[in-house]
């Protein structure tokens, strides 16, 4: 398996992907593939992996900048993350997030959020965080991981791609 940027070939396969990963996940909005190509469209796909296996894409992951009230800059929201559902428990999402986080670091990002599965996104050094907050998600949902000491304090706000349907 290989872990790489996205190709301008693999847009219909990352779409479809992303649609199957999300299919029947009763939490999905079932958006997912239209909020990754929003985000393509309006340039705000920052880091865009994919995983490769047998010569097919059989993972993605998204980064985007995110806002936060208080003015801070630097962070950055991981998703949508999707794997082939016939691949998925094999490590390729872990793969996928671990290269993301780091390449994140590498442009000087000063820390990444994510809306999901604690008992999933702990295993990153994701915590939940009083001083984040995200609309009226439950906060042990909405997740930070800070790349310094700094941690912000603030509402914060993703792309308007993820409003897309
Ligand atoms: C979530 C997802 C990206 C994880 O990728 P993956 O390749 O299947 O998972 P990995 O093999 O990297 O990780 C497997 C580990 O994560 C756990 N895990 C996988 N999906 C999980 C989930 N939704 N919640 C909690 N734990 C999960 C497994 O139990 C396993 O734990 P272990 O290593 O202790 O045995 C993938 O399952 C997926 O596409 N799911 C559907 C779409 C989705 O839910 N995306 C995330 C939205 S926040």
């Amino acid at each position: 398996m290989r872990i790489r940027a996205e190709r301008p070939e693999e847009v219909d396969e990352i779409r479809s992907l992303t649609t199957a990963a999300f299919r029947n996940l009763l939490y999905s909005s079932q958006t997912e593939a239209a909020i990754v190509d929003a985000l393509r469209d309006a340039g705000a796909l920052t880091i865009s992996l994919v995983a490769v296996q047998d010569g097919g894409v059989v993972g993605h992951v998204a980064f985007s900048a995110v806002t936060i009230s208080d003015g801070s800059n630097g962070w950055y929201g991981l998703g949508p993350v999707s794997v082939r559902p016939d691949r998925q428990r094999k490590g390729i999402g872990q793969a996928l997030i671990h290269k993301g986080l780091e390449l994140l670091q590498h442009i000087g990002a000063q820390g990444c959020v994510v809306l999901g599965d604690p008992g999933y996104y702990s295993r990153f050094g994701f915590r939940s965080d009083p001083r984040f907050r995200y609309a009226d998600v439950p906060p042990e949902y909405f997740q930070c991981l800070g790349f310094t000491e700094n941690l912000p304090r603030g509402e914060v706000s993703y792309h308007p791609g993820f409003g897309a349907s």
